[in-house]
């Protein structure tokens, strides 16, 4: 498509000789002798660039400028400004206003030829980055994040409200594979940071003295290796997001230094004596809990605090049980598309299972066992002999004594101890007596008891009996 290319001045020689010229060059160009003409083209099509004469008869330059700029934020053309006057003061107004840049009259053919491709490629730019931004963003989109569970819910809404505030620093604390990272993705695709970069730092992967280097970065000469200037990623990430992962390993020497830049906006690259201001959002996440390692001497607390002025906790998997259903769907839904499969769903007997079981890596682990069976398995249903041992023998894991406790039941939380014996015991007697087809002398026999205290455990325990008599 042809470049389209709006010039409003009111000397008739100059619109005429660039029109001559653009149009030469392969442009589209419309002609506006006044502000008032100039404004209803604007409304009535879409322009790449303007030329923009600063003295117009009815209206300043600037003024054009800055409704081409505001009408739609950050999509309007890229101006060029004429001025025959080479006014520098209405120059640099007309730049901090969003022009391009700024052009004397009279000027050279090769020069506006030059300015306008120029301007036209920057342009080219600016709508390149913002659709790498809005494709990152839809990626990153809370929405993209599958849950049922209230509190996880209430989590995205607050996601939503620390995304719109461009400052705060936030801390994500979950267990592994509970999508810290991709909370922290969307607060900063979420926010006006989102043009910026995403900088991500895993303090747990990279050696103490190492990794202060690569946030600080250094000047040449700080220590032997330094043979030239590092940036730090401090600087790199400069008007975005820095995402400090696995936060609980950094060393105490470098939570401190941390702490002054979290407090100063400030820091200073190794071996140099001056400062660097810089202008991020901090976000934090950890698999540990940090109180812990605060009662052990190996976070600081000041730090802590610093970093979580907003705290988002993500539940495990298993305390969220009603998400593993939707995020099933996801996944198959997911893996479908990505491997050509035509994947149903999951039986009954395998969703329980998977509902049962610990999920020790969370959603990572549940989305990568997806990945899994879909590759490996040709069957449009997923079932129970699909399944990862783990997750089957899970539900059948036994204790000491040969029992195991229902996964409803958690010691912790205290348990009806009479209840669960009483249940278990009449449990038993039935099934014997099922098999026994009422038979009372071969069900104690089968339970490995004598008949009177069959007789007596069943009166105890209210078992009917009727129901098991042979026919
Ligand atoms: N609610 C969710 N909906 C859909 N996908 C999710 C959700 N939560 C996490 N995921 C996916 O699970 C995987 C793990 O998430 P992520 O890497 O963000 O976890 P993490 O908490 O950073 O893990 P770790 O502590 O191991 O670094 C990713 O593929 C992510 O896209
Ligand atoms: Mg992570």
């Amino acid at each position: 498509m042809l470049n389209r290319i709006l010039i409003i001045d009111d000397e008739k020689l100059i619109r005429e000789s660039l029109s001559h010229l653009l149009t030469g060059a392969g442009y589209q160009v419309d002609l506006a002798a006044d502000g008032a003409q100039a404004k209803q083209l604007f409304t009535q099509h879409t322009y790449d660039l303007a030329l923009i004469d600063l003295r117009l008869p009815d209206c300043n330059g600037i003024e054009l400028l800055k409704i081409f700029k505001t009408a739609v934020p950050d999509q309007g053309p890229m101006c060029i400004m004429m001025t025959a006057y080479g006014s520098v003061d209405s120059a640099v107004q007309a730049m901090k206003h969003g022009a391009y840049d700024y052009i004397n009259k009279p000027f050279k053919s090769k020069e506006i030829l030059l300015i306008v491709k120029l301007a036209l490629e920057a342009g080219g730019l600016k709508r390149e980055v913002r659709q790498i931004i809005k494709t990152q963003a839809k990626k990153y989109n809370i929405n993209n994040m599958i849950a049922v569970d209230p509190l996880m819910i209430k989590t995205f809404e607050v996601v939503k409200k620390v995304a719109a505030n461009r400052d705060v620093s936030v801390l994500i604390q979950g267990e592994s594979g509970t999508g810290k990272e991709l909370i922290a993705k969307s607060l900063h695709y979420l926010s006006s940071r989102a043009a910026k970069p995403f900088v991500s730092i895993n303090c747990a992967s990279i050696p103490g003295n190492l990794l202060e280097s690569e946030l600080f970065g250094y000047e040449r000469g700080a220590f032997t290796d330094a043979k030239s200037r590092k940036h730090g990623l401090l600087e790199k990430a400069e008007g975005g997001t820095v995402f400090l992962d696995e936060i609980g390993d950094m060393e105490p020497s470098l939570q401190a230094k941390l702490l002054r830049v979290l407090e100063e906006s400030r820091f200073r690259r190794l071996g140099s004596v001056s400062d660097i201001t810089i202008d991020v959002r901090f976000v934090s996440a950890t698999n540990q809990i940090l109180e812990k390692l605060i009662e052990k001497g190996t976070f600081r607390e000041d730090l802590y605090y610093r970093l979580k002025v907003i705290n988002i906790t993500i539940p495990p998997l298993r305390e969220r049980k009603q998400d593993i259903e939707v995020l099933l769907k996801y996944f198959i839904d997911h893996f479908n598309s990505k491997l050509n499969r035509q994947v149903k769903g999951v039986s009954p007997g395998a969703l329980s299972l998977l509902q049962q079981y610990r999920w020790p890596g969370n959603i990572r682990e549940l989305k990568n066992t997806i990945e899994r069976i879909m590759i490996l398995e040709d069957d449009e249903i997923i079932t129970e002999e699909h399944l990862p041992l783990e997750v089957i023998s899970s539900s059948r894991e036994k204790g000491k004594y040969g029992v195991f406790l229902p996964r409803e039941y958690d010691i912790r939380q205290g348990i009806d101890f009479n209840g669960l014996v009483k249940s278990f015991s009449s449990y038993l007697i039935e099934e014997a007596m099922k098999i026994a087809g009422g038979n009372k002398a071969k069900t104690a026999r089968l339970l490995s008891m004598d008949r009177g205290t069959l007789r007596y455990q069943i009166k105890k325990l209210g078992i009917e009996e009727e129901v098991f008599d042979q026919e």
